[in-house]
């Protein structure tokens, strides 16, 4: 089949390679000339692992191109997706401008009847504004054509998007029609094996499904934090509630991990988004403002830790920082914690190292010149009195503790990932915190 990207930000260029790699002829199309001549040689602007290799396996195999020109892109397409970004707004609001331009540019250059996917993250409501544009847009033109509306939200994590995409829990589909829903079912089902992974509903429920699942993993991950509060001063171990309620199979084990918050450019942005749209409708939601606020509050618990040791006062500290992406597997800094930690420590007149094993450029974008950037984690540890474990990358699961003691001039290890055993950091004489656990 042939398939239309519009958008090469990063669902789009995953979404755009993986059915390509699948055995459809797709064509992506970006209004960055550089980025699409570079993507053309295979280059690509993200990390995501496996990425590369795909994108320029299926350019060589002629079922990959990317382009500038939209009205080449759409030629003939049997489907058009917009995968354009939805920026929050100042307000929290989902920035609509440019998947609503995407809309005007789709109904201004089709020629043939097509189904056009809103893929984008967009509030409930907006594919049905998409599809009054493309008519209006063809009404302009005096062309009426038969075209078909529908939403097809994302699950993809980044650092294991290729899996997500091409062995998928399940595949959410919102239609207005039969032969709409026939179409998606024809290009998922080869990923979902049938189609009984494949979920269709009405347009709004689809909308909502994507932020509510969004929404609905980060209050998981904001409740198990919350608890593991209580458990710092209960001595109970938050580890054991979280094998102890995952074990249940109405909880499930999966996504409870508590640790200093959740960042990313999903969970805030969703989080926000759901709240503002509700709220324009007169439904409050109460509780994702909980989840935001203890979500805030987490990312900077190294410091109050590092506080409680050392006292206010942190001017004659060095910290050292192992991980700065949100996550392990991606060099996405967005709403990371490790800024927040970097920002406060500097504030409070901590002289900050940090290392990461990818995201460092992106990280110098955003904290500059306040923090030194080393070029290995054992050499940040060098004369340091204190390392904050930011992000679990693998590498950082197994250290050589007596060579981090040994260069270290305090043995102050802060876990915001409960990576290392603290029975183990005790005997090893480390003073040694995490997330929930007793000390
Ligand atoms: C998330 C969703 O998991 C995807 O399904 C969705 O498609 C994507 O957002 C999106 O909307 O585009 P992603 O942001 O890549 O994916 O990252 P996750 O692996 O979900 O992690 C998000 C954050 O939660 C990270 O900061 C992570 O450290 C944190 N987290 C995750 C926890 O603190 N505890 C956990 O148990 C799990």
């Amino acid at each position: 089949m042939k398939v239309c990207m519009v958008g090469t930000g990063y669902v789009g260029l995953v979404t755009g390679a993986c059915l390509a790699e699948s055995g459809n002829y797709v064509r992506c199309v970006d209004i960055d000339v550089e980025k699409c001549s570079a993507l053309n040689n295979g280059e690509i602007p993200i990390y995501e692992p496996g990425l590369d290799v795909m994108v320029s396996r299926n350019a060589k195999q002629g079922r990959l191109k990317f382009t500038t020109d939209i009205s080449y892109g759409v030629e003939g397409a049997d489907f058009v997706f917009i995968a354009v970004g939805t920026p929050p707004g100042p307000d929290g609001s989902a920035d609509l401008s440019f998947v609503m331009e995407v809309a005007r540019q789709i109904g201004r250059t089709i020629t043939t009847p097509t189904l056009v996917v809103t893929k984008s993250t967009v509030p409930v409501g907006t594919t049905l504004q998409v599809q009054s544009i493309i008519r209006s847009e063809l009404e302009d033109r005096g062309l009426d054509l038969d075209f078909d509306i529908a939403f097809c939200p994302e699950f993809l994590r980044e650092g294991s998007a290729i899996g997500d995409f091409m062995h998928p829990d399940r595949v959410v589909i919102g239609v207005e029609t039969d032969r709409a829903r026939e179409s998606l079912v024809r290009l998922f089902s080869p990923l979902t094996g049938d189609e009984n992974s494949i979920y269709s509903m009405n347009i709004p429920s689809a909308e909502l499904t994507k932020y509510a699942a969004n929404a609905m993993l980060a209050t998981r991950i904001s409740f198990m934090n919350e608890l593991a509060r209580f458990c710092e001063v209960s001595e109970a171990d938050v580890e054991d509630v979280k094998r102890g309620i995952g074990s249940d199979s109405r909880i499930g084990p999966r996504f409870l991990n508590p640790g200093i918050g959740y960042g990313g450019s999903c969970f805030p942005k969703d989080v926000k988004a759901l709240m503002d749209s509700s709220a324009k409708k007169g439904v409050k939601m109460s509780i994702l403002e909980a989840v935001e606020q203890v979500n805030l509050s987490q990312k900077t618990l190294p410091v109050r830790w590092l506080k409680e040791i050392e006292g206010e006062d942190l001017s004659h500290l060095t910290v050292a920082i192992w991980g700065l992406s949100f996550k392990p597997d991606t060099d996405d800094m967005r709403e990371a914690p490790s800024v927040e930690i970097a920002r406060e420590l500097t504030e409070s007149g901590a002289s900050v190292r940090a290392f990461d094993p990818v995201a460092m450029d992106k990280a110098r974008e955003i904290l500059g010149d306040s923090v030194t950037y080393g070029d290995d984690g054992y050499g940040i540890l060098e004369g340091a009195d204190c390392l904050i474990l930011a992000t679990e990358w693998a590498l950082f699961r197994e250290p050589d503790f007596q060579a981090m003691k040994d260069l270290m001039a305090k043995p102050i290890v802060l876990d915001g990932r409960n990576v290392y055993d603290p029975e183990e950091m005790e005997e090893k004489g480390f003073i040694y915190r995490s997330v929930g656990r007793p000390r």
